[in-house]
C-alpha cells in the first residue's frame, strides 16, 4: 500500500465523542503527541451528530475528524435499532459528508460486531460483513456510509475495550471480586481485550504516519476468552484466579447475540509499515493500576 502523498499534514483535529471511554484517552494521547496541533474535542452536549447542519458547522476549519461517538448500548439496541441507527449510521454519514465538503480526512471507529463471529481463524480487514445484532448492523451501515461519502478515511474496528473512563469488564471483575467468593465467566467466546490507551495511541500513529486509507483492526495482539481475561485480571489484582469459574454463553442469556469468535487480524498495520497494538496480556499489567487504582 502507498501512503497518501497528496494529503496535507494534520494540524486541526476534531474529536467527536470526547467524553466517552475511548474519547477521553484519545484526547489525552493527542495532548501528549500532537505538539503544536490544535485539538477541538466535542461530545453531544455541543455536537449531536444526528444533526447534519451541526456536523457541517463543527467540521468546518478542521483537517481531521475522529468519530468515537456512538450508540454503544448493545443489548438496548435490539429493541431500539432506529435510535442506534440514527447515531451509528446516520450520524457517521453526516460527519463523513461534512468532512468531504470541508476537505477533511476522517477516522471512523467501528466494531467486531460487524462480523458473524462464527469464524475459526482471525477475520481479515476485508472479510465480508455479516452482523448478527442490531448494534452490529448499525455500525456496519456507518462503515459503509463513511467509505461512500468520505473516501479519504480510515475505518478502525476495535473490540473488548476497557479503560479508566467508562464502565467495562475490568472494573466489573474488580467489583465482583470484592463482593463474592467466586465469579462465573463465559469460556466459549474468544476475543482480544484492548486497552483504550493502546487504541488511542494507535489511532494517532495511523494518522500521523499518513497511512493508506482503508480498514484497520484496532485490537490487541493475542486472544483469550472472557474467562481467561477474568483470570488474568484477578492475577493482576493479586487475587486467587481460581476464584474465577468457567461457564457457557447459554448460562447468561442476553438480548443481543454475542460473537463466539471475535479475533481480528492485523495485516493492514504491517502493510502500512506500522506496528499493530501490543499483546493484550502485557497491556493488562500496565493498565490495571490505571483502570482500577487502589
Ligand atoms: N466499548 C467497547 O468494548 C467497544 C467495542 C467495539 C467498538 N467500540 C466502538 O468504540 C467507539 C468508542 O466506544 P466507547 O466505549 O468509548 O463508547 P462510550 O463510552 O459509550 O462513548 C460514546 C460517546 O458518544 C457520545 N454520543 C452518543 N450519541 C451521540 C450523538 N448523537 N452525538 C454525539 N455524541 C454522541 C456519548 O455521549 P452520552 O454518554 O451522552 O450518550 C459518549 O460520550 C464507538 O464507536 C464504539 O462503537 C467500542
Amino acid at each position: 500500500m502507498q501512503p497518501n502523498r497528496d494529503t496535507k499534514t494534520v494540524s486541526r483535529w476534531l474529536v467527536v465523542g470526547c467524553d466517552g471511554m475511548l474519547g477521553q484517552d484519545l484526547v489525552a494521547a493527542l495532548g501528549e503527541s500532537a505538539g503544536s496541533d490544535e485539538v477541538t474535542a466535542v461530545d453531544q452536549d455541543v455536537l449531536d451528530i444526528r444533526d447534519p447542519d451541526a456536523c457541517t458547522a463543527a467540521v468546518d476549519g478542521h483537517d481531521l475528524v475522529v468519530n468515537v461517538a456512538a450508540y454503544t448500548a448493545v443489548d438496548e439496541a435490539e429493541s431500539h435499532e432506529s435510535q442506534a441507527f440514527s447515531v451509528n449510521a446516520v450520524g457517521a454519514a453526516n460527519l463523513a459528508r461534512a468532512c468531504s465538503a470541508a476537505g477533511a480526512r476522517m477516522v471512523q471507529v467501528s466494531t467486531d460486531y460487524v462480523f458473524a463471529g462464527d469464524a475459526t481463524s482471525p477475520y481479515a480487514e476485508d472479510a465480508p460483513l455479516s452482523p448478527r445484532s442490531a448494534y452490529g448492523r448499525t455500525k456496519g451501515a456507518g462503515e459503509w456510509a463513511v467509505q461512500a461519502y468520505c473516501p479519504q478515511s480510515w475505518i478502525v474496528r476495535t473490540a473488548w475495550l476497557y479503560g479508566a473512563n467508562g464502565p467495562n469488564f475490568v472494573k466489573t471483575m474488580a467489583r465482583l471480586a470484592a463482593e463474592r467468593d467466586t465469579v462465573s465467566v463465559v469460556d466459549d467466546q474468544f476475543g482480544q481485550p484492548t486497552w483504550t490507551v493502546d487504541l488511542a495511541a494507535a489511532i494517532v500513529r495511523l494518522v500521523e504516519a499518513d497511512a493508506p486509507f482503508g480498514t484497520y483492526h484496532g485490537t490487541s495482539a493475542g486472544q483469550t476468552t472472557w474467562f481467561g481475561f477474568a483470570q488474568a485480571i484477578f492475577a493482576e489484582l493479586g487475587l486467587d484466579s481460581g476464584r474465577v469459574k468457567p461457564t457457557t454463553t447459554d448460562a447468561f442469556p442476553l438480548p443481543a447475540p454475542r460473537p463466539a469468535y471475535s479475533v481480528l487480524g492485523h495485516e493492514a498495520w504491517r502493510g502500512a509499515a506500522l506496528d499493530p497494538l501490543p499483546s493484550w496480556r502485557k497491556s493488562l499489567t500496565q493498565a490495571v493500576p490505571v483502570v482500577v487504582p487502589r
